[in-house]
């Protein structure tokens, strides 16, 4: 038997060194060598199913391609080249909120929109354990396979059977065109793509994915770095869509710092808390379309279920008035969600006073405490406040500043809004009301969720949309906001 090399490899940039040192020379990380071996089934795997092989074997270029130049590269004015990869029709997922999170694209010259993964694209799915990766792309495989796309669903950190049993859950046991494969070895699972000959490859988690010719344990930067890119590369060079999945750590990287993120095309983040029941889904970065939009989910015994367009995030509870609690109609790229923001304040002490949000921007809200106490006489300097967005949704948009604002009024000052009132608008450092955009979309968001009333900023010319009933109470500044309160 050869005998086995030790190797030691650093655990932060993947520097290969032949003896242990206590820091590492390449990135001067201390104490990041970690000791290795080469796989003595390196030579046996089958290496040349790796995806250098599978050019030669599916050229996809048609007769386009410049077959003269010797190099197999060649500079082409940029309008000729537009029309062969812009039509790329995407393939829908048959999850109306996933295709709006993967972006839309219009096909064919005509105004033939399609959404859903680009073929030969690859996307990255991080989140953290248990929030619903695996449960995610489970559906969508099984829904893409069942409009006849096929799929290859590698699990490299599940057996099969346990995945079909969550198949069984998710009622898609019998798809036909979808392949389940339980391994974690590259070549291996390049080998099983390339007899199955799928247009879609989920790979479950790349966390566990790992080459043998390379001296690293699976999940190490460097195995990341040389499986990541090999998969991206073989998405772009055979056309199939690459999904992988990616373990976020516990500060909320993306496990493998920004690596993978720089590698894909597509980084889609799972958000809300595991114990919550909504979800949603964010594109971190888009090659093929917006970063703005978002997918609601929600988590059931059935899988995850969409969240239509025309529901709150937050169940607009009841008809009584509750202390610390405003909703705000808020728009994430072109969908209006009701978002019920919360705050509590409680004695604390001058100096050293908490504040702490979830969900919402900190900044945002020390600077909402500081516009309430110049502009609004309320003295909050000793007081605890705490804020959050109800749902764990992830707030940006500025319009929910005066919710918030008056949120905080509410609570400390314990007086509850109408519960069939909610309020837009943006606050300047001067205590004014500032609009905010999109103000029709909002309104009628509201008045479809059954608001009677809308706080919002003065304004020439602020009328509600045709058709829709509500009150729009206008305000100039601060007080004459926090009037509103009963
Ligand atoms: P999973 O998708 O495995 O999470 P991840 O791959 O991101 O680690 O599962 C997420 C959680 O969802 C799991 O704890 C159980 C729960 N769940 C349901 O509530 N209903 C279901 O139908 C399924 C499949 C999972
Ligand atoms: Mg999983």
């Amino acid at each position: 038997m050869a005998k086995l090399k030790t190797l030691f490899v650093c655990r932060s940039c993947g520097a290969v060194q032949n003896r242990w040192l206590g820091k590492c020379p390449d990135c001067g990380t201390w104490d990041s060598l970690e000791e290795s071996t080469q796989d003595p089934n390196a030579e046996r795997d089958p290496q040349a199913a790796l995806v250098g092989a599978w050019a030669e074997l599916t050229e996809p270029k048609g007769p386009d391609e410049d077959a003269g130049s010797s190099s197999g590269t060649k500079a082409r004015p940029i309008h000729e080249i537009g029309d062969d990869e812009a039509n790329i029709e995407r393939m829908s997922t048959g999850i109306h909120e996933l295709d709006r999170v993967l972006g839309k694209s219009r096909a064919g010259g005509e105004a033939m929109e399609s959404a859903g993964v680009v073929p030969g694209s690859a996307v990255l799915v991080g989140g953290e354990p248990g929030i619903g990766k695996s449960t995610l792309l489970l559906q969508a495989a099984a829904s893409l396979a069942r409009r006849g796309t096929r799929v290859l669903y590698v699990t490299s950190e599940e057996s099969a059977s346990q995945v079909r049993q969550r198949a069984v859950r998710l009622g898609s046991q019998s798809e036909k065109e979808l392949f389940l494969l339980s391994d974690t070895n590259l070549a291996r699972i390049v080998e099983q793509a390339r007899k199955v000959m799928p247009r879609v490859l989920v790979i479950d988690s790349i966390q566990m994915i790992y080459r043998s010719d390379v001296p690293a344990a699976p999940g190490s930067i460097t195995q990341l770095r040389r499986c990541a890119s090999e998969l991206v590369y073989l998405a772009k060079k055979s056309g199939i869509a690459v999904m992988l999945v990616g373990h976020v750590t516990k500060d909320g990287q993306l496990a493998g710092p920004r690596l993978l993120e720089h590698l894909v095309d597509t980084v889609i983040s799972f958000e809300g808390e595991r114990y919550h029941q909504h979800r949603v889904v964010r594109a971190v970065k888009n090659r093929f379309g917006t970063t703005l939009e978002i997918g609601l989910f929600e988590m059931t015994g059935d899988g995850l279920r969409e969240i239509p367009d025309s529901a709150g995030v937050s169940p607009v509870s009841g008809t009584e008035p509750r202390i610390g609690s405003v909703v705000c109609p808020v728009m994430t790229g072109s969908r209006c969600v009701l978002l019920e923001i919360q705050a509590l304040t409680a004695t604390g002490f001058l100096g050293a006073a908490k504040r702490k949000s979830s969900g919402l921007d900190s900044n945002r809200l020390a600077m909402l405490i500081a516009v309430l106490e110049q502009h609004a006489g309320l003295r909050l300097a000793d007081r605890d406040i705490f804020a959050s967005s109800v749902g764990g949704l992830k707030v940006t948009d500025p319009a929910c500043d005066l919710a918030l604002l008056l949120a905080v009024a509410s609570a400390q000052m314990r007086k509850a809004i109408d519960p069939a009132t909610c309020a837009i608008g943006e606050v300047g450092l001067g205590g004014e009301i500032r609009p905010a955009s999109q103000i029709d979309a909002r309104l009628l968001e509201a008045a479809r969720l059954g608001f009677k009333r809308v706080v919002l900023a003065r304004g020439k010319g602020v009328v509600a949309p045709k058709g829709v009933k509500v009150e729009l109470v206008q305000v100039k500044n601060v007080d004459q906001a926090i009037e509103q309160l009963g």
